[in-house]
């Protein structure tokens, strides 16, 4: 990472305290400061304590945890032992107690970019800010299952540093329980307070799973999402893809205007279905009515095939054919499994590592992760090598 484009936000109770250390950071070269509507990744945090110490705490923890900044320094008039211990803990990189001085900022200033620019060669560059929407041609299809499964999957993985789950089955929503969350807050949360939407205020939003995946949940009363429309939902996941490295949506089923275009701003979208004729039959109307629309159905759709048997009477290809699309991905069937997590609210990897089904999910985030092209090398070769006779299309 160079160090002439760091960006440092501050926080500070005071316009005084603000001031001064805009003054230092300007005479520091490669460091630039961050408005506060400014929703571009902060690579550094100046956080001044205020009179709320242990819920500022758990809020720096979460802003550390999300990777919504690199680093935080925290500087406050309270040294208290307790304060310090605590600052430590939660991952604060540097103190700066008040009255703050000029040369004690700068240095730790230099320690900020020596660090930022020793990670910069060791990080594993993933595009970040990837949506992924998952939607079901059916209800029931497994589609709640593959989001939640396919987002802890991801975030297991050492190379992405952060994932959210936003699940957008209005009043219907199930995610949390999914995941065994008992959420303070949902989406209409953001909607209903839309002008004050930052990165600080989103992250005191999503609940945090023990999965590590950050959840925005649907809202769950009647006239809670009154306010809801496309503009706020694109506004909102304009500034997670700053955010998240993965945007995994449980989509449900896309009926109406709002999930209709959110289609259109997901960099991929599952469609979840079985080999079943009516499943098949509303994903081939669902692809064509897309195609008509003047969506690009052949890059953004992927077809995902759930609960796959190898017996199956419908085969793949006779689905492929039905369909007029190839099928991307299929995941076994395994219903003691699925639902013996979703009973216990939590996920596949948690509770059967070793199950079939799972190892299909870390694969299936591999190959979200890896990208097409080194996946479909990968195939190729393997294809050369295999028997004629075994070359077909699962997983392709
Ligand atoms: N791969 C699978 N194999 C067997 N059963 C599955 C599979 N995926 C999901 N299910 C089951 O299907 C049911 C519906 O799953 P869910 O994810 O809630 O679907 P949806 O969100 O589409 O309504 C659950 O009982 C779940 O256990
Ligand atoms: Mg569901």
């Amino acid at each position: 990472m160079a160090t002439n484009g760091l960006w440092i936000r501050i926080e500070a109770n005071n316009s005084e305290t603000t001031n001064w250390l805009e003054r230092v950071i300007c005479s520091i070269k490669g460091v630039k400061i961050q408005g506060s509507d400014d929703t571009r990744h902060t690579n550094l945090l100046i956080y001044e304590l205020g009179n709320d110490v242990e819920k500022e705490f758990l809020h720096i923890e979460s802003l550390l945890h999300a990777k919504v900044v690199d680093e935080i320094f925290l500087t406050s008039s309270n040294t208290d032992r307790v304060v310090l211990m605590q600052a430590m803990r939660s991952g604060v990189k540097e103190f700066l107690s008040h009255p703050l001085d000029e040369a004690e900022v700068k240095e730790a200033l230099e320690r900020f970019k020596k660090r930022q620019d020793q990670s910069g060669s060791s990080i594993v560059s993933i595009k970040p800010g990837h949506v992924i929407n998952v939607v079901g041609t059916k209800g029931g299809v497994g589609t709640t299952t593959v989001a939640v499964n396919l987002a802890v999957s991801l975030a297991e993985r050492k190379d992405v540093k952060s994932v959210a789950l936003i699940d957008l089955n209005m009043l219907f929503g199930e995610v949390p329980l999914f995941l065994e969350i008992d959420p303070k807050h949902d989406l209409s949360a953001l909607t209903n307070q839309i002008a004050r939407l930052d990165s600080t205020f989103l992250m005191s939003i999503l609940s945090k799973s023990s999965t590590g995946v950050h959840v925005l949940p649907s809202p769950r009363h009647f006239n809670s999402n009154e306010s809801l429309d496309p503009k706020m939902v694109d506004r909102i996941l304009e500034l997670m893809t700053r955010m998240f490295d993965f945007i995994v949506i449980d989509g449900g089923q896309p009926l109406n205007q709002m999930s209709l275009k959110l289609l259109a701003t997901s960099d991929t979208v599952f469609l979840v279905s079985v080999l079943t004729l009516p499943c098949l039959s509303n994903t081939d109307k669902l692809l064509r009515s897309l195609l008509t629309l003047g969506y690009p159905v052949d890059k953004l759709i992927k077809v995902v095939i759930n609960r796959y048997l190898k017996n199956s009477e419908i085969a793949l290809n006779d689905a492929e054919a039905a369909i007029n699309k190839k099928i991307f991905w299929t995941i076994p069937n395994d219903y003691r499994t699925t639902l013996s997590a979703i009973n216990q609210g939590k996920p596949l990897t948690q509770i059967a590592q070793k199950a079939s089904i799972t190892k299909n999910f870390v694969e299936l985030a591999d190959r979200m992760v890896l990208g097409e092209a080194k996946e479909e090398k990968k195939w190729w070769s393997s294809l050369k090598k295999s028997d004629p006779a075994k070359r077909k299309h699962v997983n392709a």
